[in-house]
């Protein structure tokens, strides 16, 4: 046996807040409508200033210390985004400086979208077992509105900005994280085209495939992670879903048939942080004493490419 707990978390959070009222100023559309389409009420934004950089460094900075963690015992860096500030330098090289992490640490920065997070604990876990440091550091951080349409109804109003963090420690007597991941590719349904075809770049999104991709992935990939594991629901404390859309969360909860209270999120007040929303729920859970040390969490990512993931975590 060997693999990772999760010893701090944190979040960068942007200042601007954004209701559904002010989007029904912006396009036609109605805070009735997103709620009862999406869940979601209200969601952050950069402000002028505000770096997808600086996002990751609170969040870091912040998992670090509730961690007791110094950049001296980081192993490992992985930032997973598709928002970077720039292409290169990765994001987790630039926090290399910023931290002040030794200059053997691996630093990169990985793209599986919005099932991000998750993949990057997996890749954090394969490369700490080869690391001489044993404490890793992997980001979830987006910028969305800067892809983001705000002349288009059926994406603006689903997406935010923000960042998650978390420090996890590898150990050969840690249970492994039992990562399912998956990919489905797709360029047609979830894209940002991005610098191949010019700026602007924003995202296109086919929503009803994309619902239905994820409801017949995201409860198949929990089933999985159990079964990987030789765990019941009954021996998970937290589900910690993508926060994408409620409506999607519901029926995995149904399908599975969850206790409804070990999956509570916070898309109401985040919407869609791609790659930032585990990371982001994941803190919220902590803070708010939701999970505490020894707990099991199992987090379920998917979305663009289309992948999906998820694995297990417990907190040290
Ligand atoms: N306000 C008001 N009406 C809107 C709207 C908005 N913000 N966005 C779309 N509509 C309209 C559509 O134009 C359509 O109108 P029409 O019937 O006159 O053509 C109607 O609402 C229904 O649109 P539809 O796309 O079928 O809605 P939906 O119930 O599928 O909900 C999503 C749309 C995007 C919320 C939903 O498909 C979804 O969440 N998909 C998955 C998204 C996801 O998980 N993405 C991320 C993966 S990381």
């Amino acid at each position: 046996m060997s693999g990772l707990k999760l010893w701090g978390t944190g979040s960068g959070v942007p200042s601007e807040i954004l209701t559904n009222e002010g989007f029904a100023k912006l396009v036609d559309t109605s805070d009735e409508w997103i709620t009862t389409r999406t869940g979601i009420s209200s969601r952050r934004r950069c402000a002028p200033g505000e770096t997808h950089t600086g996002l990751c460094l609170a969040a870091a900075r912040q998992a670090m210390e509730r961690a007791g963690v110094s950049p001296d015992q980081i192993g490992v860096c992985v930032v997973a985004t598709l928002t970077p500030d720039r292409l290169t330098p990765a994001t987790a090289c630039v926090l290399q400086k910023e931290l002040g992490l030794e200059e053997d640490t691996v630093c990169f920065d990985l793209n599986a979208a919005c099932s991000g997070f998750v993949y990057a604990l997996h890749t954090a876990q394969c490369l700490l077992a080869a690391a001489t440091r044993k404490f890793g550091l992997v980001i979830g951080a987006e910028v969305l509105s800067r892809v983001t349409d705000y002349t288009d109804r059926g994406t603006c109003v689903l997406f935010g900005d923000g960042a998650g963090a978390a420090v996890l420690e590898w150990r050969e007597d840690y249970p492994s994280i039992h990562a399912v991941l998956g990919c489905r590719g797709n360029t047609e349904n979830l894209l940002i085209p991005g610098v191949a075809v010019g700026v602007p770049s924003y995202i296109h999104m086919d929503g009803q495939p994309v619902f239905r991709f994820a409801v017949e992935t995201v409860p198949q990939c929990i089933t999985q992670v159990l079964e990987r594991a030789g765990l019941g629901v009954e021996d998970v404390d937290r589900f910690v879903f993508h926060q994408a859309n409620q409506r999607i969360i519901d029926m995995a909860v149904k399908k599975l048939n969850l206790p409804p209270e070990k999956c509570t999120g916070n898309i109401d007040h985040t919407g869609n942080t791609s790659a930032a929303s585990v990371p982001l729920l994941l803190d919220e859970l902590v803070r708010d004493g939701a999970v505490r040390r020894g707990q099991r969490v199992l987090c379920v990512g998917f979305g663009g490419g289309l992948t999906w993931a998820g694995a297990l975590l417990e907190l040290a």
